[in-house]
């Protein structure tokens, strides 16, 4: 049984790997902005609502998970947001949002998770770049920046952890049907997009990897975008 904390539990692929985790038994540590959400999952699991870009918020619900958990073996770092708009469109406030939860809130969580983790001598960092993380998309400078610097920082914290025992992947998944699209104004086939039970069913395959391997980079894209 891990000891396993979920940002992003709230909604979407986070929910999708609370729920499967918690099924078979882990000990998952839940957050996300909305209490009545994470309430709402219906888990026997401690939640703890927070918005992680606010000051001393990664640090407070780190250790509220190592109390309530005991450690930390896994942290599945999920939580973000959206922006699709052209760069024209993309007002100062816009780009200051999106990489204040995607990419400062991603430092400041991973660089407490990874003390705890690097003190224990083993743990494993998910986080979900998603394609934009990787490969560029017009209409997206601003999250395809943010994206860009959770795939750099990550790997910076690869070679910084390297022997520690702490492990890191990185997720590229293309379009996932989740709550994540309900808000962005683009002409989007849900249908086509990947099934969030798969996209967390590959996050599944990195958690129950031998201790001693890495799935360090996985890329999921609908037939469509493949190879891009
Ligand atoms: N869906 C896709 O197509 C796709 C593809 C590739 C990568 N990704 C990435 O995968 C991750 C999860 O996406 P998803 O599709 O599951 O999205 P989602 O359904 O919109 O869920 C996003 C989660 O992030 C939480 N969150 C947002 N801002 C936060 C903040 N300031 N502090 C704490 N938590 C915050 C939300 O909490 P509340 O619900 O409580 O507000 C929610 O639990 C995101 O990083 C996203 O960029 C998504």
């Amino acid at each position: 049984m891990a000891n396993i904390i979920i940002t992003g539990a709230s909604s979407g692929i986070g929910a999708e790997l609370a729920k499967i985790l918690a099924g078979r038994g882990e000990r998952v540590f839940l957050t996300g902005r909305s209490e009545s959400k994470l309430q709402a999952l219906g888990l026997d699991a401690p939640v703890h609502a927070a918005d992680l870009t606010a000051p001393g918020a990664a640090e407070k619900v780190v250790a509220a998970a190592v109390e309530a958990l005991g450690g930390v073996d896994v942290a599945i770092h999920c939580a973000g947001v959206g922006l699709i708009k052209s760069a024209a469109e993309t007002t100062d406030a816009d780009f200051t949002q999106v990489m204040n939860i995607n990419a400062r809130a991603t430092f400041l969580f991973a660089r407490e998770v990874c003390k705890v983790m690097a003190a224990a001598k083993r743990g494993l960092f998910i986080t979900i770049p998603g394609i934009l993380g990787k490969a560029p998309m017009k209409n997206a400078s601003a999250y395809v920046a943010s994206k860009y610097a959770v795939t750099g920082m990550v790997k910076c914290f690869a070679q910084e952890y390297q022997r520690s025992g702490v492990r890191f992947c990185l997720f590229h998944l293309g379009g996932v049907d989740t709550p994540f699209w309900d808000n962005i104004q683009m002409a989007v086939q849900r249908e086509r997009m990947i099934p969030v039970a798969t996209a967390a069913g590959l996050v599944m395959q990195a958690i129950d990897a031998p201790p001693h391997l890495v799935l360090s980079e996985v890329v999921m894209q609908p037939e469509s975008h493949q190879l891009v």
